[in-house]
């Protein structure tokens, strides 16, 4: 028997209201705030992702799924989607269009992770990019629209988790100041923060590790070394996130897992423990664009994963509209009334009524059941009788109230014409 491959499922009809649901709200507050869609390809030059996500990070290191085409070319699945918008962004022109340029994306991403709860090799992604604009109150903004799309939804204690990390002008000096604080206790370290000592120092910040989260606690603030134009970028960011009335918290360990971030980074987190709590998080990347070969242009953005949602909706039991299904049902009994059903059914169908016809040869009882277990409102029932008088028998499933009706009043009843 094959199986769906390790990290990855299948979403079965059942699931399908979540999904549906979540990627509703999420172009709905995509339109409320004024950003566009976008759809990029599944796959892309891998050289993309080196430079736009970082060959230190985990995702490039260790988490990308690369091949080679059958024309000798490398290419990546899309482990995220912020590269692949920036890419775009300059492939078209954007940056010719009034600025900000704001796009949003719902989007499979793929990641060769150790699967557990909420984390997938293949997951989905609600993600929306603000480019072309340094105003610390489009943070603000993108925060606060981040903040309403789960509250929109009735999620409820959630933390929203801010920190900034700077620039290139004041970051290397603060790193220098990092590492010498970590390599005064660098025995304690775990194996991979010793690696990250050397390659990655701001990562050292956010490892799970006990003791290297001691550390942590004490270690120097990024928020405390910025240079003059970045510290106020972060208290403006601040007293507008006041403005909106954002809940925020500061984390100096907040520092995000992809390269391209730059002075501003936040996280929404459930109250709930575990490494994988985090719902959705982003921040600024005003160097990414330059990266991939345009001009400067300062740029911010945030992604959720679909699945971490929907598992937030469950653990609150917070109920999603079902999806609309079949209307009626068109049972039958004898071979005449077998060719009215069929042909009942075609026109229901064609006047925009979900009608499903019963499988054949079957007993009425049988015939009831299927309608039961497909949950149909009613069930219209066709037999010699009904042929001759030109009518039907209509059966309202929940009550069992059965009555016979032209196929007007049949119309009028399924239809209200
Ligand atoms: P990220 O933190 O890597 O950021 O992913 C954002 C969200 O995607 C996570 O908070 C989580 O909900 C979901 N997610 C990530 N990996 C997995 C996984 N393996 N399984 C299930 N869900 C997952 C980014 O991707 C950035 N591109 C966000 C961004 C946009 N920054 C600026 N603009």
């Amino acid at each position: 028997m094959y199986q769906a491959p390790r990290g990855t499922s299948d979403i079965l009809p059942e699931e399908q209201a979540y999904r549906l649901y979540i990627e509703q709200k999420a172009a709905d507050i995509a339109r409320l705030y004024g950003y566009k869609r976008i759809d990029t390809p599944v796959f892309e030059d891998t050289e993309l992702f080196l430079r736009g996500v970082g060959e230190a990070t985990d995702i490039v290191q260790k988490e990308v799924y690369t091949f080679e085409d059958r024309g000798g070319n490398k290419l990546t699945l899309r482990p995220e989607g912020t590269a692949p918008v920036c890419r775009a962004y300059l492939e078209h022109g954007m940056q010719n269009l009034s600025q900000p340029v704001k796009l949003f994306y719902i989007e499979a991403n793929y990641r060769y992770e150790r699967p557990q709860a909420g984390r997938y090799r293949e997951f989905r992604q609600f993600g929306y990019e603000a480019i072309g604009d340094s105003d610390p109150a489009l943070d603000a903004e993108v925060i606060d629209m981040a903040w309403r799309f789960f509250v929109s939804m009735g999620i409820n204690n959630l933390h929203l988790i801010i920190n900034s990390i700077g620039c290139p002008n004041c970051r290397p000096q603060y790193l220098e100041k990092l590492k010498a604080y970590y390599t005064q206790g660098s025995q304690t370290l775990c194996n991979d923060c010793k690696t990250r000592l050397e390659k990655n120092p701001l990562r050292l910040l956010d490892c799970k590790n006990e003791t290297c989260r001691l550390l942590a606690s004490t270690a120097p603030r990024s928020y405390e070394h910025l240079c003059p134009e970045c510290a106020e970028h972060y208290v403006n960011l601040k007293k507008f996130l006041s403005v909106l009335g954002l809940p925020y918290e500061v984390d100096h360990c907040l520092v995000r897992g992809l390269d391209y971030y730059t002075r501003t980074v936040f996280e929404i987190q459930p109250e709930i423990e575990g490494a994988q709590s985090t719902i959705g998080g982003g921040g600024r990347y005003d160097g990414l664009i330059e990266e991939l070969g345009g001009k400067p242009t300062p740029a911010l953005g945030f992604a959720t994963g679909i699945e971490r949602i929907a598992a937030n909706l469950k653990r609150q039991n917070l109920p999603v509209p079902g999806l609309p299904g079949a209307v009626v049902l068109v049972a039958y009994l004898g071979e005449a009334a077998r060719e009215a059903a069929v042909k009942l059914c075609g026109e229901l169908r064609k006047s925009g009524c979900a009608a499903l016809q019963a499988s054949g040869g079957k007993s009425l009882k049988a015939q009831l059941r299927q309608a039961n277990s497909a949950g149909v409102r009613y069930t219209v029932i066709i037999g010699d009788d009904e042929i001759k008088a030109g009518t039907v028998q209509l059966r309202e499933m929940t009550t069992s109230e059965q009555k016979n009706v032209t196929p007007q009043e049949l119309k009028e009843i399924l239809l209200g014409k």
